[in-house]
């Protein structure tokens, strides 16, 4: 059963385990004469690679990516990409604890259900060093996008840690790669360290939300019912590791609202329709509306953590754990590269698709 891909004309097949010799991705569907080289994936995979502060995990591991397949003379061939990335600081002992034993609210539970046999090594493919293999795709669809419709940026950042939110007002991109929680708000940035250092001393971990808006997006990508572009926004945001939650624009918020308060009214200047207001987070029945894509996905706290917690043996027997090791207190501080990479891929597939169907035809306005 093939449930390691995703995208329809650019997919991607990851494949490889936190604590085996490497991890990586396949990509097919590839447009060709895309100039890419190593460093352009290295540039997002430093963003997610851990040990670079004490707020994410203490493992350290350069994610040196290498392309295997589908270049030439420095361009893809259109044929399938392949991507590894090493595995170089595994530490095996550290989870002897768990060998026998599910952390809750980690998957090694539902791994052993359902498959009967799990690699306990860092989690093996339920550990979140599969995302490095995400990031790594993603940037080769931003790559793909540059050539494509270079108007299109993604930007992700955090707006929230724990019960503490951004202010909004507040919100300057700069700040963004000033801190080491890539958040817009640099007052915010200052009080999730010190909170986040208190909970890390103390064992514990914290869930956060992190927004990931693209823009740029022309007008008409995405299909009614099944090919909606925000379902499959909210999967590949849904399918991160310890996501729990995503909305796409106004969001869960959208039930507050009356009809009168909630439709983004329309005019027209500049030769196109503008929008006074952008709670659809830029899609409408499924199809962009050339305004920002906006969505938002909470990521629970990090399971595996030094405070005692109930659970059972594979024999059903009662005990409890204590997880050791090294982990990220904060899973949504890493997560930002990721969501920016699946953004990425679920946007290049789109506009291949929008493409494939309708080349560059559109209805006209005015
Ligand atoms: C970037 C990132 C880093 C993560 N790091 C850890 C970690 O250090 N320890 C841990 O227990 N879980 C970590 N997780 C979460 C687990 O991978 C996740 O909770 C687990 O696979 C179970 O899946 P679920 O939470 O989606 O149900 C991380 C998640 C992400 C996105």
């Amino acid at each position: 059963m093939a449930t390691n891909s995703f995208g329809r004309l650019f997919t991607v097949t990851t494949w490889g385990e936190s604590h085996g010799p490497a991890l990586g991705a396949t990509i097919d569907g590839c447009p060709p004469n895309v100039e890419l080289n190593a460093s352009d994936l290295q540039y997002w995979l430093d963003r997610r690679k851990p040990g670079q502060n004490k707020y994410t995990t203490q493992r350290r591991e350069a994610d040196e990516v290498k392309i295997l397949s589908g270049m030439f003379e420095g361009n893809t061939t259109g044929h399938p990409i392949q991507l590894m990335i090493e595995n170089t600081d595994q530490r095996s002992k550290d989870y002897s604890e768990i060998m026998d034993k599910f952390r809750p609210g980690h998957a090694d539970i539902t791994y052993w259900q359902k498959y009967g046999i799990r690699d306990y090594r860092g989690g093996g493919r339920s550990s979140a060093r599969e995302t490095a293999a995400r990031v790594a795709a993603g940037g080769v669809a931003r790559k793909a996008l540059e050539s494509l419709a270079p108007d299109i940026k993604i930007c992700a950042y955090m707006v929230q840690m724990g019960p503490h939110k951004i202010n909004r007002t507040k919100i300057d991109l700069n700040e963004i790669e000033k801190n080491p929680f890539w958040t817009p708000d640099a007052d915010a940035a200052i009080l999730w360290a010190e909170y986040l250092d208190k909970l890390r001393k103390s064992g514990n971990s914290v869930g956060a939300v992190i927004e990931v808006i693209a823009s740029g997006v022309p007008a008409g990508l995405g299909a009614p019912i099944y090919g909606k572009i925000d379902t499959d926004i909210a999967t590949a945001m849904m399918s991160i590791n310890a996501v729990k939650g995503v909305e796409i624009g106004a969001g869960f918020e959208s039930a507050e609202f009356t009809g009168e308060s909630n439709a983004d009214e329309i005019g027209f200047s500049e030769g196109k329709p503008q929008y006074n207001s952008n709670h659809a987070g830029g899609v409408l029945g499924g199809i962009s509306t050339g305004q920002d894509i906006v969505c938002r996905f909470a990521v629970k706290p990090t399971s595996s953590i030094l405070k005692e917690r109930d659970t059972i043996t594979k024999s059903g027997n009662q005990t409890s754990i204590i997880t050791k090791g090294r982990h990220d207190p904060c899973v949504g501080i890493r997560a930002v590269p990721v969501g920016e990479a699946m953004m990425a891929c679920v946007i290049l597939d789109h506009l291949m698709l929008h493409r494939g169907q309708i080349g560059e035809n559109q209805g006209e306005i005015g």
